[in-house]
């Protein structure tokens, strides 16, 4: 089967043949992407060993961010996959000065395979959102690697018959149940998302045409009902709209054809939604598919403005992906550094940035074990050696990474 297809698409026009299964390789793609072969490779790198060595850690003269300034150098140990409070019998680790960051949290991504994770990893993100987990099997193949980020996996999108990402799913796994015609569908698809391998929050699609707002509204009931977060894709103003009026508890993208109103701006603020735009993909495809009306990057990025600016909580996001015949594809890794730098352009300040990707992420899905940077927490930690509180450019500058206490590339 192939994979080729397998990101968010953002508009309709892109998908011009749907990959079908078992079919030989593309034109110009020499292996052909296939989820059984993923998996084995993926599990094959895990460790044979589940017990990691514990270590003791003294990381000394590092400057902590703690969430509102950069504190005086001091030293932060790292317990086995924890931070710390006893400096007894730790090997000493000279920080330098460098400034020191809870681990990244990349919001919106799609890793397929090691080679994606070693790249978040060395980018200092520690934790991702796999949006779109079409095989629970290939998203668990990625979690718990030693030294690689967590990954919290999504449903299947839901999606409508007929629609753009209703194509897309039926291309991935050719099984027309996982698609949704109305209410009636919803319970028993909620109930066999939660059977299988219960995901960690559940991803819908709202799109023109697409799931209609009924439909929506249930879904997001129904998830909330079990428990789960509802994430929404929507990526044009009546899609946004719809997903606002869902009151789903997230939503992903922003309208890249017209900024949103400031009515809707306080709708959302009053439900206690909360967004993650991924202007890094709005703005790659608007370069890609041209940067006009309807494909308007500056609609995307005034929308971000006014909701920051409301008081809607904002979230790191990139919509990372690798997949061929993407309206963009987004490198992994680095792109988070590039969402910080936008979400700057937004109008928000180094400091709400730097939450963005962290705490604010964390707290939003319920991940009490991390985003900070304190005795009890998880070691995922970001050693950067400029200040990014001067110039956001500077979480580039990445000496070391550690993720469950285990430093990435050792
Ligand atoms: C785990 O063991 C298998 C079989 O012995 C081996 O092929 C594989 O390379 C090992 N994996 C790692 C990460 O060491
Ligand atoms: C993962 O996929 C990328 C293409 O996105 C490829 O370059 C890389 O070699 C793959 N890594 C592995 C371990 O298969
Ligand atoms: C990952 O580890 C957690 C905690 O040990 C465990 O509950 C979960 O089943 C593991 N998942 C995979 C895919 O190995
Ligand atoms: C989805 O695929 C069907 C069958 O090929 C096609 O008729 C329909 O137009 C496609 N939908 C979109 C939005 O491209
Ligand atoms: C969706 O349901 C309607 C009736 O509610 C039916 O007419 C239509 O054929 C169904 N479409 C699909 C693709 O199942
Ligand atoms: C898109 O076009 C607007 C003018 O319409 C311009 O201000 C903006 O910089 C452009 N954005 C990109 C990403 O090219
Ligand atoms: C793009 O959006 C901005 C902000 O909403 C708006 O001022 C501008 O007129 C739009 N450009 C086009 C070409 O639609
Ligand atoms: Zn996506």
């Amino acid at each position: 089967m192939l994979l080729e297809h397998l990101y968010c698409y953002l508009f309709g026009a892109v998908l011009l043949a749907l990959p079908t299964f078992g079919c030989g390789p593309h034109p110009g793609n020499a292996a052909p992407f296939d989820i059984p072969s993923l998996i084995t490779a993926n599990n094959l790198a895990r460790p044979n060993s589940s017990t990691a060595p514990h270590k003791k850690i003294a990381l000394d003269n590092v400057r902590v961010f703690d969430g509102t300034c950069i504190l005086p150098p001091s030293t932060v140990v790292i317990d086995g996959p924890l931070i710390g409070s006893d400096i007894m019998g730790a090997e000493h680790i000279d920080g330098k000065g460098g400034i020191l960051l809870p681990g990244l949290i990349d919001a919106h991504c799609h890793p397929t395979n090691i080679t994606h994770m070693q790249e978040l990893a060395k980018w200092g993100v520690t934790s991702g959102f796999v949006m779109a987990c079409f095989s629970q099997e290939l998203c668990s193949s990625l979690s718990n690697h030693t030294a690689l980020p967590s990954v919290l996996r999504s449903s299947v999108p839901a999606s409508a018959p007929g629609s753009v990402h209703g194509n897309i799913t039926i291309g991935a796994t050719r099984d027309i149940s996982l698609l949704i015609n109305g209410t009636a569908a919803v319970p028993s698809w909620i109930n066999s998302q939660l059977a299988g391998q219960d995901p960690d929050y559940f991803k819908f699609i709202a799109e023109i045409p697409g799931l209609d707002q009924a439909t929506l509204d249930l879904l997001v009931k129904d998830a909330h009902q079990y428990g789960k977060k509802g994430v929404m894709h929507a990526a044009t103003l009546e899609a946004y709209t719809q997903a606002i009026l869902s009151r789903t508890d997230h939503i992903h993208h922003a309208p890249l054809d017209h900024g949103i109103s400031s009515a809707l701006v306080k709708t959302m603020l009053q439900q206690g939604q909360i967004s993650t735009p991924t202007l890094t993909m709005m703005r790659a495809t608007a370069l890609k598919l041209g940067n006009t009306s309807g494909r308007n990057f500056t609609a995307a990025l005034s929308t971000t403005s006014l909701l920051h600016k409301a008081g809607v909580p904002i979230l790191t996001g990139t919509d990372a992906n690798t997949q061929s015949g993407v309206p963009a594809t987004v490198p992994f890794g680095t792109s988070l550094h590039d969402e910080l730098e936008n979400l700057v352009e937004a109008g928000m300040s180094n400091i709400e940035a730097l939450l963005a990707a962290t705490v604010k992420p964390a707290r939003a899905f319920g991940l009490w074990d991390r985003g900070t940077i304190l005795a009890g927490m998880r070691a995922d930690l970001v050693l950067v050696g400029g200040d990014p509180l001067q110039d956001i450019k500077n979480t580039r500058d990445i000496r070391r990474v550690w993720i469950g206490g285990v430093q990435v590339g050792q």
